[in-house]
């Protein structure tokens, strides 16, 4: 059964199981994320969705992502708090990915002050692991929940932590599908293509790209087809086709 909350004053309705950010979302309230997708579900790693919820006598803050909605409480997300947690949020993930234009532009929006930057960037080198990588876990959700494949993941902890291949070798798994590459905000992880071979540098990986039998472009690796034919049961002879050349 739908409930009733209030949002910034507003009544507005939820069903059960949806996250505030998903209401908010319906209802036309703008809420900064950096580590949400609809591909995925929800981890709550960036912070910056944050809003206050009061709930009887008892407010608190907590991460929209995650929270659920529920009868009666009130959702405010734009209180001085919250807009300034946010831009010190924000000015972290900054540090940590000084270059990416996405980040920027977001930071821009929370009236952060790109010329007078409070906190010294990170001085990685583009080829040292965690290089622009703001943590948000989007990569190795996406591989796991969407593509099905777990290639790469979390190792060590606090200033430490990275996303890496096992051992940070080669990604024996890894398909080279490209998707982690597509949905990385601070677009950090190294995708290349050459002479039929499409490499990613991140994950150690190099594949072999077919190209289409009608267009002769080519549209995916050979281990894509390969997981395609196996996890899907696509006849092998659809898979030497690009999509274009299917519609
Ligand atoms: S390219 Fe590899 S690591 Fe990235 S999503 Fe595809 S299978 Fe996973
Ligand atoms: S590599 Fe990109 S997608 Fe993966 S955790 Fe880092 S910033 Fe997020
Ligand atoms: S979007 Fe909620 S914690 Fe990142």
């Amino acid at each position: 059964m739908a409930m009733k909350l209030t949002m910034n004053g507003r009544e507005v309705t939820a069903e059960p199981g949806q996250t505030l950010l998903e209401v908010a979302e319906e209802h036309g309230v703008w809420i900064p994320t950096l580590c949400a997708s609809e591909a995925v579900r929800p981890y709550g790693a960036c912070r910056l969705c944050l809003v206050e919820v009061t709930k009887g006598k008892k407010t608190r803050i907590v991460t929209s992502c995650v929270y659920l909605a529920a009868e009666g409480i009130s959702v405010r997300t734009d209180t001085e708090e919250i807009v300034s947690t946010r831009r010190m949020l924000m000015e972290l993930e900054l540090a940590s990915s000084p270059g990416s234009e996405a980040l920027r532009s977001l930071a821009v929006r929370l009236g952060v002050d790109l010329e007078n930057p409070r906190l010294a960037p990170d001085d990685l080198s583009p080829d040292e692991p965690g290089h622009d990588c703001i943590l948000c876990g989007l990569c190795v959700r996406v591989c796991r929940e969407v593509v099905g494949v777990n290639a790469i993941g979390f190792a060590n902890r606090g200033p430490q932590r990275l996303v890496v291949s096992p051992f940070q070798d080669k990604a024996s798994l890894c398909i080279g599908c490209g998707s982690c590459v597509y949905v990385c905000p601070t677009n950090c992880i190294r995708m290349e293509e050459q002479k039929g071979v499409r490499i990613i540098h991140n994950w150690k990986a190099k594949f072999k790209l077919i190209a289409c039998k009608e267009c002769g472009n080519h549209f995916a690796t050979d281990k894509e087809i390969a997981h395609l034919i196996e996890s899907c049961g696509m006849p092998e002879q659809k898979t030497r086709i690009c999509h274009s050349c299917r519609t």
